[in-house]
């Protein structure tokens, strides 16, 4: 068991967290999530040239795609422009309420499904259905064994011939601060079974699965008001994803690296003005693409 001990829970503001059953997700889901995730899709869409897709897939009004751990609908509202308006969109999460079911863009189609569930466990009817599925940033969720299930569910309910794209964090660097903060968010991702590195594994897990035409896209991202605009955004992002894990730290008695919420805000503080102030402080970000083989 990955033990988190409670009962050093620390008082702190507490924002609103999913709650599905088995699940170990560390990040909220409230109305400011949903605005830096927003801002998080603009960032990494442009850090890849504005590309939505970046399998060699052309998805034709027949074809089923499916958005895993779609949040907000970020990537989904975008590749709804791009993809033949016959084509289902099915997207799904363990936490319904930063859907976008109200979405206009949404509502006038007519053919986009939400479903809450776990991409550890889809629907036994959507064996063979899609012909691309997208997951992004389920890093903070999925444990090791989570990973694997999950690359077998995006097997089993693909086409043969279909294609994943999954997008993931990688390392991040600035100074002593971010360092003290990293071993902190380390500490924390090891007590949950979470996988801090995944992107060093997943290309293997891909094909180990049977995946085939596994390759990665990798980009370096400054974060930090030194680089700019492209900065400025990186570090809201970033910041926001890391004061987001105050609560589980928080509830686990500060992981022996804080002692308050006051002392968790200040180190917080203090890695945002190292970012800003260390010129090559940056965030390296990934995509993965691979093929279901066209015969078993
Ligand atoms: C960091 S957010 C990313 C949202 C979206 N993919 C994007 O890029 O804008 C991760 C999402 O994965 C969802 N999630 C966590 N565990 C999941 C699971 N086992 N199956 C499906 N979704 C999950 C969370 O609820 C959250 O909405």
């Amino acid at each position: 068991m990955h033990g988190l001990d409670t009962s050093k829970r620390i008082d702190h503001a507490q924002r609103v967290y999913q709650s599905f059953p088995g699940a170990n997700y560390v990040l909220p889901s409230d109305t400011t999530e949903r605005e830096r995730l927003a801002l998080q899709h603009r960032l990494l869409k442009g850090s890849f040239e504005d590309r939505i897709i970046a399998c060699p897939v052309t998805i034709t009004s027949e074809d089923h795609i499916l958005d895993s751990g779609t949040g907000s609908g970020t990537w989904l509202l975008d590749v709804l422009s791009i993809i033949p308006a016959a084509a289902v969109v099915h997207a799904i999460d363990i936490e319904s309420r930063l859907f976008p079911v109200d979405d206009s863009r949404i509502v006038s189609r007519g053919n986009v499904e939400f479903l809450t569930t776990t991409i550890t466990k889809l629907p036994a009817e959507w064996s063979g259905i899609f012909t691309l599925i997208h997951q992004r940033l389920l890093v903070a969720a999925l444990r090791a064994e989570e990973w694997k299930m999950a690359i077998n569910e995006m097997m089993r309910t693909l086409v043969p011939g279909g294609w994943v794209q999954l997008g993931e964090v990688g390392s991040w660097k600035a100074g002593p601060t971010t360092e003290k903060h990293i071993a902190l968010v380390q500490t924390l991702f090891k007590a949950k079974g979470l996988v801090l590195d995944c992107a060093r594994y997943i290309p293997d897990m891909l094909r180990d699965l049977g995946f085939v035409h596994v390759s990665v896209e990798e980009r370096t991202i400054p974060l930090g008001s030194w680089a700019g605009d492209v900065g400025v955004g990186a570090r809201n992002n970033f910041i926001g994803v890391f004061r987001g894990m105050k609560t589980p730290i928080l509830n686990a008695g500060g992981l022996g690296v804080v002692d308050s919420e006051a002392e968790f805000d200040s180190l917080l503080d203090g890695v945002e003005m190292e970012w800003n102030e260390t010129v090559g402080a940056e965030i390296r970000f990934y995509v993965f693409s691979a093929q279901k083989p066209l015969s078993e």
